[in-house]
């Protein structure tokens, strides 16, 4: 579904992405864990188009999306959930999800309706706090809402960056059950970056450890649970 070859990515005269590959499936859940500074959401930018790679390609399901712009990105089907959430303060509940409305969602059985009954079911909550403007909401609640207006655009695959930065444990435990009962009823493949190495271990198919902008190590979720790489990439050391 998602394949990044080779990709170089950096700012100004800096470096950051050392020829970085994985590929994520139809359906998976794939994580990239890595300490602060590992090059986490410059992977995601470059992915999504809000950072243009110095070198390597993105596929889509075998096509090139690398050069696109990120609008034409999420039309083919790649959502990004950035991290920090982004969710626009001065606009409501609804009109963040309105925002994020594209051909896809109309192309969808039901359209933007049926899109906002399924964020109703996931999340409740902001279903209650529709009217309600971006900036009132709770951390764990503009999380919730940063996932919804990614679901919104209908895609294929999401690209979703620290999902429990700044949560309490039980909020951010939520959250990855919303994650895993999205790919469940949807089939919606995620590539997540996390910190939180446990949470992330616990629900991916598979994982990349990241360090200093390069991929050091990679496996099943069991075997990395074992693995020294991780607490070294933890430990920044
Ligand atoms: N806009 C930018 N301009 C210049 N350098 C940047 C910019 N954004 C990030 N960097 C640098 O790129 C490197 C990787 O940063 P990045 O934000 O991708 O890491 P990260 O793994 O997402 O970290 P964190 O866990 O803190 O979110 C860091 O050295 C950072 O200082
Ligand atoms: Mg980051």
């Amino acid at each position: 579904m998602l394949r990044i070859d080779g990709l170089c990515a950096g700012y100004d005269a800096s470096d950051v992405l050392h020829n970085i590959s994985l590929t994520v499936a139809a359906g998976q859940i794939v994580a990239v864990l890595g300490a602060n500074g590992a090059g986490k959401t410059t992977l995601m930018h470059a992915a999504s188009g809000l950072l243009r790679p110095r070198a390597g390609a993105v596929l889509l399901d075998g096509a090139p999306i690398t050069d696109l712009p990120a609008e034409r990105i999420v039309a083919r089907g790649l959502s990004h959930v950035p991290q920090g959430r982004r969710i626009f303060p001065g606009l409501t509940v609804q009109e963040n999800l309105m925002v994020a409305r594209t051909a896809a969602t109309y192309r969808a059985p039901g359209g933007f309706a049926a899109a906002l009954a399924e964020v109703r079911d996931l999340f409740p909550r902001l279903a209650e706090r529709r009217d309600q403007l971006g900036w009132s909401l709770s951390g764990g609640e503009q999380q919730m809402l940063a996932v919804a207006r990614a679901l919104v655009a209908r895609p294929k695959l999401i690209l979703l960056d620290e999902p429990s930065l700044g949560l309490a444990p039980l909020v951010f435990e939520a959250m990855f059950t919303a994650i895993a009962s999205i790919r469940a009823r949807s089939g919606i493949g995620f590539l997540i970056v996390e910190q939180n190495a446990e949470q992330a271990l616990r629900i991916a198919d598979y994982v990349y450890v990241m360090e200093l902008g390069r991929i050091v190590a990679a496996g099943l979720p069991a075997d990395l649970a074992q693995d020294k790489a991780i607490e070294r990439a933890y430990l920044g050391a």
